[in-house]
């Protein structure tokens, strides 16, 4: 959460600044600022609402300058207020910061006791302060950034600049994340490189604990033990990571169209004469899946969801016994992991501070862990044994969409590994769902053109309060997605239920006034989805059910059919999720939300 972007060049940065901030805004978007260093003296301009209102600002107010921080935010202390934006000043110092400082509070209390005076109610503005506070007790501006980190609890990415010192910029990376990008004579700082492709494509990966200073020829890194470390520079190939909605009105419908293509792109390589190529997962795979007994899998919110579908598939198809839970729950509680047991991390970003916590808590006593991640830089991808990149490629809005089919087909690959490696799956099985897989792409297509009955249906939503989802097996989770979905980008409340469960509760609710929306693929279970379907008809709920088309289920007043296109129930959760994307895509642009910004989200949870 939040965004940093920090700059110092031989040229005007406030451009580089903002162009940095709104490739950032996914990671936050209620209020953005920035500070250049100019005629000696911080100049600051900070504004509510997004981005393009501080390039507004910005722009009136003639800002410029050669060294200078920039910062969007996800409020986690404070109002999104203009005194709340961020940079936070103190004197000629200021700070841009992602993260939670844990302990502000005490060290609010000292320093106003010192005699600052504080002007937000955020976390962040201790830091210029105790920067400050510290060089009043001596030494130079280095020495008093590190003292004042010392004191800091937490997790942090900072950005600082002094403006009388305009030939550096200070960086920190204490558990939120942060790059340096190599420019000629410019050096750049951020909390993703996509911020800075447009100036550089030669990045640093700060490890945990770094300290950097950046000044136009050098960067400079002293890692957590206070020595100076060369970090190595990497070079992206930039045509990956561009962008653009390419003719879509939005972001997420423009992804939710990307699924066919980059769920081929998952499968690329990774399978090999009809079947799964071990090694993608990593060259010990072979070796940890045999061994593994017990799969646990930790991930949060889309990616959970995904990670509750595999649970099915572990133990249905590969025969191994498989836990999932979110992140955040597991890693505070005392967790007992059977023996043998391998940790499967899921995460579409890679930086999900509840997720990296989690690895870190469990690692040591999981016989290994292997990450489904879509950012190959990701600090996920760095700190796991194994890791499996999903190649969905950039995923912009906020709600996740080809981030979770394609975890899903990497889940699906994972399971036939595994079970081939424990004698469950044959190899004819095991070519029977690869040849599955590899017909998704072409089958997706089939069920995206359902989109303008989608969009039609959608109308009928609008006006609504409450939608429940219904799915049974691995359609659950799948169900539980589609609710997520709903609520995030139309902001109305949605619950899932495995069908099932509908009498032990929920189905008080149902009247004519509650859409309940149901998955309903051919399998074992079609008949007694049925029957539950008839227990919401009963109530005079109103109906809409996406059924296989061989299926049987008919459309009468009150229960209409999306007749889905008959699939292997093994890829269905794959398959059956696009329906309920464009269910929510059209509800959202229907009420006028802001479909890839969702008020209160944002892109990439880096806070806990
Ligand atoms: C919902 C959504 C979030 C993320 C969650 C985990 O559409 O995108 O629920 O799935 O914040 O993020 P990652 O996958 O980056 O760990």
């Amino acid at each position: 959460m939040c965004g940093i972007v920090g700059a110092i060049g031989e040229r005007h940065i406030t451009e580089v600044l903002i162009e940095g901030l709104r490739r950032l805004e996914y990671r936050g978007y209620d209020s953005a600022g920035l500070a250049v260093i100019d005629q000696g003296g911080i100049v600051r301009e900070r504004q509510p609402g997004k981005v393009q209102a501080l390039a507004d600002a910005s722009h009136a107010a003639g800002i410029d300058g050669y060294v200078g921080i920039a910062h969007t935010r996800w409020a986690t202390h404070g109002a999104p207020t203009q005194d709340n934006a961020h940079p936070h000043q103190s004197g000629d110092i200021a700070v841009v910061h992602n993260g939670i400082i844990e302990n502000y509070e005490a060290l609010r209390e000292r320093l106003q006791g010192e005699g600052f005076v504080f002007t937000s109610q955020t976390d962040t503005e201790v830091v210029p302060h105790l920067i400050q506070s510290e060089l009043r007790k001596g030494g130079d501006f280095i020495d008093a950034v590190k003292r004042a980190v010392a004191q800091l609890h937490g997790a942090f990415a900072l950005g600082i600049i002094r403006a009388c010192e305009p030939e550096r910029l200070i960086a920190v990376r204490q558990g939120s994340p942060l790059v340096v990008g190599l420019g000629i004579g410019e050096n750049f700082l951020s909390s993703d490189q996509l911020a800075l492709l447009p100036v550089t494509n030669r990045f640093i990966y700060l490890e945990e604990g770094d300290f950097v200073v950046l000044t136009r020829q050098k960067v400079s890194v002293w890692d957590r033990n206070g020595d100076v470390v060369k970090r190595p520079a990497v070079e992206l190939d930039a045509t990956l990571h561009a962008s653009t909605k390419g003719g879509y009105k939005h972001y997420m419908l423009k992804e939710i169209y990307e699924q066919p293509a980059a769920i081929q792109r998952t499968l690329n390589g990774r399978v090999s004469q009809g079947r799964v190529a071990l090694d993608a997962f990593g060259p010990q795979a072979a070796e940890l899946l045999a061994k593994a007994r017990h799969i646990q899998i930790l991930a949060c919110g889309t990616s959970y969801h995904a990670g509750f579908v595999a649970k099915y598939w572990f133990e249905a198809i590969a025969g191994i016994s498989c836990h999932v839970e979110v992140a955040s729950e597991f890693r505070y509680r005392t967790t007992v992991l059977p023996p043998d047991t391998l940790l499967v991390t899921i995460s579409q970003s890679g930086e999900t501070a509840d997720t990296l916590a989690a690895l870190r808590e469990v690692k040591a006593r999981a016989i290994g862990s292997l990450c489904i991640c879509n950012v190959p830089t990701s600090t996920l991808v760095r700190e796991s044994d194994m890791a499996f990149i999903t190649h969905a490629g950039p995923e912009i809005g906020v709600a996740s969409t080809k981030a979770f089919t394609t975890q899903l087909v990497a889940l699906l690959l994972l399971v036939l590994a595994a079970g081939r490696q424990h004698g469950n799956v044959s190899a004819d099985r095991e070519r029977e769902i690869v040849a599955q897989l590899n017909q998704l792409p072409n089958l997706l297509e089939t069920v995206l053109a359902l989109d303008p009955q989608i969009e039609r249906i959608a109308e009928r939503f609008g006006e609504k309060h409450h939608t429940l989802f219904l799915g049974r097996g691995a359609q659950y989770p799948v169900a539980m997605e589609g609710a997520l979905k709903l609520k995030e980008i139309s902001y109305i409340h949605a619950e899932a239920y495995p069908a099932g469960e509908l009498k032990h509760g929920p189905l008080a609710l149902v009247d004519n006034d509650m859409p309940v929306v149901a998955v309903a693929p051919k399998n074992d279970l079609i008949d007694k989805l049925k029957s539950n379907l008839q227990e919401v008809r009963a109530r005079a709920g109103e109906l809409y059910v996406f059924a296989d088309r061989n299926a049987d289920v008919r459309p009468e007043p009150g229960l209409t059919v999306f007749p889905m296109p008959g699939v292997a129930d093994e890829v269905a959760p794959i398959v059956y999720t696009i329906p309920l994307q464009l269910l929510s895509y059209h509800v959202a642009v229907i009420k006028g939300t802001d479909v890839d910004q969702p008020r209160n989200l944002a892109k990439s949870v880096t806070v806990e």
